[in-house]
């Protein structure tokens, strides 16, 4: 199989999301070089790969905060040329960024609704506090994350519990492709415990695709459907979680040769 078609499948039934041979260069740097993947509706893929592989790279592309170099995409079976992260957004594509985007100074609430915050009507064009507040408590609530008060600054928040904010706020939004790049980084065992029966919820309302960049091999099996391996910018690994182990992708890593196996 050429090295193009890993991560593709033959088109089988509806997909949420497909980017084929998506190449990104940043001068001399090849980030990616000829990624392919796709998702089903309702699947949660994992991402997994060594420092610079390309992982958050191809998350910015397809949530349309950069652009390919060449490749194309599609969602829902209609193939786009993402021209921004707004223009994404109104697809259904939201992303949880490896660093958050949250402003620790602001409380939990204004956090939520971050560029996206509702108006009184006119002649009070001033930041509905009131509904806002409201909102996240509904929002939080709504997906069980549970956070004292939401008058607290982010700033006051573990690492777990500023996740789950960022999680909601993604959520909240009517995300139908949700992407998350490293929610469990630097996270201890309890609070990678709490996030990952957060996206373990988010999983079952089976209306949200997901895909997960993680670095625990054994979390990422455990809760993604399929996992892909990527190493210098390129898929050298896919299989369904059920179908390989943690030490079938350490073995991989370490030969740093190319399987593909039918997901
Ligand atoms: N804006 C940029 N300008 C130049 N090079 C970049 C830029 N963004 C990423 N790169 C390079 O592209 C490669 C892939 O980076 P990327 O952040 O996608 O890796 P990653 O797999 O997410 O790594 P990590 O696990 O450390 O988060 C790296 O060599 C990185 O230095
Ligand atoms: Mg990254």
């Amino acid at each position: 199989m050429s090295q193009a078609a890993i991560g593709l499948p033959p088109a089988t039934g509806p997909e949420a999301l497909r980017a084929e041979n998506i190449v990104k260069r940043f001068g001399a740097v090849t980030a990616l070089n000829g990624v392919s993947l796709y998702l089903k509706p309702g699947e949660m893929l994992g991402i997994l790969g060594d420092n610079g592989a390309g992982k958050s790279t191809l998350i910015k592309i397809l949530t349309g905060f950069q652009s390919p170099t060449s490749g194309t995409m599609t969602v829902d079976g209609k193939q786009v040329a993402l021209k921004s992260v707004d223009h994404a957004r109104a697809l259904g594509i939201e992303c949880v960024y490896q660093d958050l985007a949250l402003i620790p100074g602001l409380s939990i609430y204004h956090n939520m609704f971050l560029n996206r915050e509702p108006l009184r009507p006119w002649p009070f064009r001033l930041l509905d506090n009131k509904s806002m507040r409201r909102r996240a408590v509904e929002a939080l609530e709504d997906i069980g994350v549970n956070i004292p008060s939401v008058d607290e600054e982010v700033a006051m928040l573990s690492g777990g519990q500023r996740q789950a904010v960022a999680i909601a706020r993604a959520v909240y939004s009517n995300a139908r492709i949700l992407l998350l790049d490293e929610p469990l980084a630097a996270m201890g065992a309890r609070e990678s415990g709490l996030i990952l029966d957060l996206i373990d919820r988010l999983k079952k309302r089976g209306d949200l695709s997901l895909i997960m960049i993680a670095h625990n091999y054994a979390q990422t099996l455990e809760v993604c459907d399929r996992v892909m391996l990527f190493q210098h910018g390129e898929v050298t690994f896919q299989a369904k979680s059920a179908e390989t182990s943690v030490p079938e992708l350490l073995e991989v890593v370490k030969r740093n040769y190319k399987i593909v196996r039918g997901a």
